[in-house]
């Protein structure tokens, strides 16, 4: 066979197959819309081989400066396991630096790691400033208990004529605004709520399926108890479901009453940064740089968006 591979170019939807093939092989979750959302969200590139088969991807989806200047999110970085160790990871990294550093102003990159893509990402100036705690709650366990809300809280569906508070909440808790792929995650959520407080938006939570799994993110909230709220109305009456949950460090006062819940830890990669120079972060000084409304992000939207 003839294993000459081209430059990396672009992919649409009509590489959905070639990229679920790369996903899927990974024993990675993600279904086929899932990579729908992530095109409509963002960019997606790779190399292709002679026969035009899709043998690498990269998904890179850009969010707007919410006061502290653009960044960027890293993910789906995948090479077919029959290419891997020939440079192809190395190119697509140099790739996505390339088109990132011919911004202005040149975005933060930020990606979460698995154990094989560490090495690769420290290469290019990636760092760890803190971990990502993934947890999941297995199939079929005790019913959820319920955390209602308590006086002066009131839990509302997000409808459309909430859509604007929560890209405005979710950009103070995120610190960077991420409009685009938060209309396409909202549009496809099985559940969404916001929590106000005193007729104020304070929180909100989306629930998406991916198969049978259900994913509760992102996940905004001013305080553990407000999360729980979100947390336990998203989960109420789906006790046959299998939920995942990831949570920056930052909340581990909160993990106790997630494992009460059910939940167990499953996985906990780092969150990797690289500033838009290059330059190396220092995670304990990123950690203390963070404001108080970035002590409110309670769950991820999923490991490609951050
Ligand atoms: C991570 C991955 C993308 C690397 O792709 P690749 O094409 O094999 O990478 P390269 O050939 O460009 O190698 C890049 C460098 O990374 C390092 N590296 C790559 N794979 C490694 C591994 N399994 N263990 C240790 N180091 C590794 C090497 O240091 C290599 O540098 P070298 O050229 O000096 O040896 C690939 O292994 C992969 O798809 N893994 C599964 C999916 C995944 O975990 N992706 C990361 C998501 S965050």
């Amino acid at each position: 066979m003839d294993d000459r591979i081209g430059p990396i170019g672009p992919c649409t939807e009509n590489d959905l197959a070639g990229l679920l093939r790369l996903s899927s092989a990974q024993d990675w979750p993600h279904t086929e819309d899932d990579w729908r959302m992530i095109l409509a969200s963002g960019e997606v590139f790779g190399h292709r081989n002679i026969q035009d088969e899709i043998l690498s991807c990269a998904a890179m989806i850009p969010y707007d400066s919410a006061g502290t200047g653009p960044s960027t999110s890293l993910g789906m970085i995948i090479v077919d396991a029959k290419a891997r160790r020939r440079g192809l990871g190395q190119d697509l990294m140099t790739a996505a630096i390339q088109r990132t550093s011919s911004q202005t102003p040149s975005p933060l990159l930020r990606l979460i790691s698995t154990l094989d893509g560490r090495p690769l990402y420290e290469k290019h100036g990636f760092r760890t400033v803190e971990k990502l705690h993934s947890y999941r709650r297995p199939a079929g366990v005790a019913p959820v208990g319920t955390h209602p809300p308590a006086s002066g809280q009131e839990l509302r569906l997000l409808d459309r004529s909430l859509v604007e508070s929560v890209i405005a909440l979710d950009a103070s808790a995120f610190g960077h605004r991420r409009a685009r792929m938060l209309q396409e995650r909202i549009a496809r959520a099985e559940r969404s709520l916001v929590l106000f407080e005193n007729a104020a938006p304070v929180g909100y939570g989306l629930l998406l399926r991916q198969k049978s799994l259900a994913n509760l993110g992102p996940l905004v909230a001013p305080n553990d108890a407000a999360a729980l709220i979100l947390i336990t109305e998203l989960m109420s009456g789906l006790d046959s479901a299998a939920f995942r949950i990831d949570l920056p460090a930052r909340q581990k006062a909160i993990f106790g009453q997630l494992e009460a819940l059910g939940f167990i830890e499953n996985d906990v990669p780092p969150i990797m940064l690289r500033s838009p120079d290059g330059t190396n972060f220092h995670g304990a000084r990123a950690l203390e740089g963070l404001n108080d409304a970035q002590k409110h992000y309670y769950g991820i939207a999923a490991q490609a968006f951050g």
